[in-house]
């Protein structure tokens, strides 16, 4: 059943209770489903939360307007879970969602909050949830986003989320919303640095973001042609590296390049900071360039605006029929949901063989 202390849930409290029960199918194991009939479903709400990520507003706009299809009332949440605590919860029509299926960012508005932490903090959202009749919930977003959406699970509020991180570092999906875009910015910068290394016969460091994760930079750096990539999932000897640099000096190389994921040891200023005494050494003269920020901003591509559309569109599915408590992403190429439980249990790694191939094709 529906558990809520906070204290605007006991208005709706009883009418829910009354309504519907929730069953697990297994010990939380398996996805959740609403023994109510899916055609009782009135009013859904649709939240991004964490970094944004590009595509994040075709995954908005699918779920607005499959929503209206089901012949519901959508709601959007602002700023993510902070404004779910604000209760900034706007009803959104077809018109509103129409003409941001090209803008990055998300026009929801999106907050990290560490608050979520507190079960007070969560009590209330889902209290707050219920004070608006909200009866099913969709996040987008990644890790930390997924970790949030599994706790309202914990409470049995209906909830489906679907994978958008521009890191891909949650498991259960092949690839995430933004990933690709991310990429290839990635890629059309790493592209410019080689032109002008070339010219002056340089080394660059180019660090990409990822957090924890390296799939990025591996990505990156394949595509790009890196001399060298740097990972947060592979120790690697700096020294290495610059034995790496004057290899490639040595064998007449005009440029070097070393793709650095920001969660590696080192990153990029810990690379430059122990070349600094030997810098001279290295054949290529050394510089860095940090991407930053600039990965997550801009148009989405087409494969992320379809990703996201077919992700929402699954999610929206997985509401209707009563299914919640799962992540939608893509398995198999086809859009699957894994129960949020067995999300929370593993973690993605990369494809160690990629890095390999990498360091062969660096000759
Ligand atoms: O999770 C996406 C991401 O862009 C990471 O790659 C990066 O470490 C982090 O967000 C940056 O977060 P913020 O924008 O909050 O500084």
């Amino acid at each position: 059943m529906i558990e809520a202390s906070g204290a605007g849930a006991k208005g709706h409290f009883g009418v829910y209770r009354n309504t519907f029960s929730f069953a697990r199918e297994g010990p939380r194991a398996g996805p959740r489903r609403c023994r109510m009939p899916p055609a009782f479903m009135k009013r859904i709400a649709v939240l991004t939360s964490g970094g944004d990520a590009p595509g994040m507003n075709a995954a908005i706009r699918t779920v607005v307007r499959m929503g209206i299809s089901e012949g519901w009332e959508v709601y959007g949440i602002r700023n993510g879970y902070a404004g779910l605590l604000e209760e900034r919860l706007d009803p959104l029509g077809a018109r509103d969602v129409g003409g941001i299926l090209h803008r990055g960012g998300t026009v929801l508005g999106s907050a990290r909050f560490p608050m979520w932490k507190d079960p007070d903090i969560r009590k209330q959202a889902l209290a707050n949830l219920l004070d608006h009749k909200i009866e099913g919930l969709i996040v987008i977003g990644g890790n930390g986003s997924q970790t949030g959406a599994w706790a309202l699970a914990q409470m049995d509020f209906p909830v489906v989320g679907v994978a958008s991180t521009i890191d891909n570092d949650l498991s259960c999906t092949e690839i995430t919303i933004g990933v690709d875009t991310a990429l290839n910015i990635a890629l059309e910068s790493i592209d410019r640095l080689r032109t002008t290394a070339s010219s002056h016969k340089r080394a660059f460091v180019v660090e990409v973001m990822g957090r924890n994760c390296g799939y990025l930079a591996l990505m990156a750096g394949l595509a790009g042609g890196a001399e060298a990539i740097l990972v947060p999932e592979a120790k690697i000897n700096p020294d290495d590296i610059g034995a790496d640099l004057q290899g490639a000096w040595a064998r007449g190389k005009q440029h070097a390049l070393v793709v650095v994921a920001e969660g590696a040891t080192p990153n990029a200023a810990g690379l430059l900071k122990h070349f600094e005494g030997s810098r001279g050494q290295l054949g290529f003269d050394l510089r860095a360039t940090i991407l930053g920020h600039v990965q997550r901003g801009g148009v989405p591509g087409a494969f992320d605006r379809l990703l996201a559309t077919r992700l929402s569109a699954g999610a929206v599915e997985r509401l209707r029929n009563g299914q919640y408590g799962c992540l939608v992403g893509l398995v198999g190429g086809e859009v699957q949901s894994t129960p949020l439980d067995v999300l929370m249990q593993t973690t993605k790694t990369i494809d160690f063989n990629l890095l390999k191939l990498a360091r062969v094709l660096a000759v």
